[in-house]
């Protein structure tokens, strides 16, 4: 790999027939090839795995059948082909695949697997949206390489894990020296996306100007919306509209991560000092430099109406009085989703939802699991527990206390953001990031900060199965932060 003898695994792509797909290697990069679909057609996957280990998967953010969501259980082992055969439901929008074993999805992505997964359609063709070479993927990861070009994962045990991988450099598609070389004169989309395992940016153009966001994981926008900042959770997509045509020839832009408080709390201040990480959660530091080098001219404008997006209406929601929660909290040192974990096949009353109906759920990263914690129910009233059971409870729940934040991602669907319940987060916290959310659009990923709580409303349909919710920081995930929920 790039001349340095860097190992990392790879997807390595081959068309094999059709014309509505096109596949397209990115130069000199460990990244899989960007695949590039269109709503309405039916494709062909076979996977063929060559690595030394078991692994399946999946297109992230798709509306695919369960046997075609890369679902842990479906793995394969090397040498072993798996053929995904799916109709491209989705709407326009910047999807991706990675691998989605149990337990080492975070090294596999980390060792390289990834890949882009566009799709276009009717609405957005008409748009005459920047095409070809003025279309760009920028795939933002983070990684350690040692003093003999090697990629280091892990390697500062437990603590490390809990927290997630934070490597101490920066990749922009693949590569580490992060540079774009764009000419003057001519307008882009750069397809942003946030493949690290457990790094999240807050992205902005250094010199001010606002980031213009036209799209947001499954869909376009209904209209440009002008940010200072945004912030990017893991698995994330922005798509961003980038006009140089006022920027002369030999000038530079930067995009950069601004510093926020992630508010780590206890962990990564006990981290610190043996921490070597040059590139801390929520310091400053460059994401990528474009050099104007060149110049050009396209004709692309950008157009004030995007998409046509209506929310679904919360009041057709089944369970609009009373959402299913799912709390993101820290039980015996383990993370964990309403105090479980990941089990196989394993799926609960609470994971069950009917074909055919919209739900809203909140998800809440309360960091503990609440009043349970000293208190139990017990014949028909909350009694407190006495002394002995309390400290033992609170042995069981080491770490409840801890926050961290989290991206949640549920597999099969786009669900839109109903609200954004701030009132348990520290208001350091919330100041540092408040205005980088888009909360409109279709999305798959929302990043929840410590205290946060989300309500979002999704539609379940077309396929009963399956499928899967989950933390996508990789090492939580993996660690099993991550639960089935079926449709019936
Ligand atoms: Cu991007 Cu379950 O995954
Ligand atoms: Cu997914
Ligand atoms: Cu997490």
């Amino acid at each position: 790999y790039q001349g340095r003898n860097t190992r990392v695994w790879m997807f390595e792509g081959n068309l094999l027939s059709g014309d509505a797909e096109s596949l397209e290697a990115l130069d000199d990069s460990y990244l899989g090839p960007v695949i590039r679909v269109r709503k309405g057609q039916k494709t062909r996957i076979r996977f063929q795995n060559q690595l030394p280990e078991e692994s399946i998967v999946h297109w992230h953010g798709m509306h695919v059948p369960e046997e075609d969501d890369g679902h842990p259980k479906d793995v394969i082992r090397n040498g072993e082909t798996y053929v995904y055969e799916f109709e491209i439901m989705n709407r326009a929008g910047t999807y991706w695949f990675h691998p989605h074993p149990h337990g080492r999805t975070g090294p596999q992505v980390y060792n390289g697997l990834a890949g882009l997964f566009i799709v276009t359609d009717e609405e957005e063709e008409k748009l005459n949206l920047p095409g070809g070479e003025f279309d760009l993927p920028v795939v933002i990861q983070d990684r350690t390489i040692d003093n003999r070009n090697q990629l280091v994962y892990l390697t500062r045990g437990r603590m490390e894990r809990m927290n997630g991988f934070l490597g101490n450099r920066i990749f922009i598609n693949g590569k580490p020296d992060r540079k774009l070389s764009l000419k003057s004169g001519c307008k882009y989309r750069l397809r942003i996306l946030n493949g690290s395992n457990s790094r999240f940016y807050k992205l902005a153009w250094e010199d001010g100007t606002p980031l213009v966001i036209i799209g947001k994981d499954g869909s376009l926008l209904d209209s440009p919306k002008s940010k200072a900042y945004v912030m990017l959770g893991v698995a994330e997509r922005v798509d961003v509209w980038l006009d140089l045509t006022n920027r002369s020839e030999g000038s530079q832009m930067t995009l950069k991560s601004l510093s926020f408080s992630p508010g780590m709390m206890g962990m990564m201040g006990g981290m610190r000092g043996r921490d070597r990480n040059n590139l801390p959660l929520g310091s400053t530091y460059e994401i990528l430099n474009i050099n104007i080098d060149k110049t050009g001219n396209n004709n692309f404008e950008l157009p004030q109406r995007l998409a046509e997006f209506n929310k679904i209406d919360p009041a057709i929601a089944v369970n609009r009085d009373n959402p299913r929660t799912f709390r993101f909290f820290m039980r015996r040192m383990q993370w964990t989703i309403n105090g479980r974990t990941w089990e196989m096949t394993g799926v609960t009353e609470e994971e069950t939802v009917k074909l055919n109906t919209t739900e809203i759920w909140e998800i809440a990263n309360t960091g503990s699991w609440g009043m349970e914690n000293d208190r139990k129910w017990m014949n028909g009233r909350w009694r407190r527990r006495g002394r002995g059971e309390q400290d033992r409870n609170r042995e069981n729940m080491m770490g409840g206390g801890m926050q961290m934040p989290h991206p949640f991602h549920i597999h099969h669907l786009q669900f839109n953001i109903l609200e954004r319940d701030i009132s348990g987060m520290d208001s350091r916290i919330w100041n540092s990031v408040k205005d980088g959310f888009i909360d409109e659009g279709w999305q798959d990923t929302v990043l929840l900060m410590p205290g946060m709580k989300v309500k979002l409303i999704m539609r379940f349909e077309d396929f009963k199965g399956l499928f899967l919710y989950h933390c996508h920081n990789l090492e939580h995930e993996d660690m099993g932060m991550m639960r089935n929920f079926k449709i019936e």
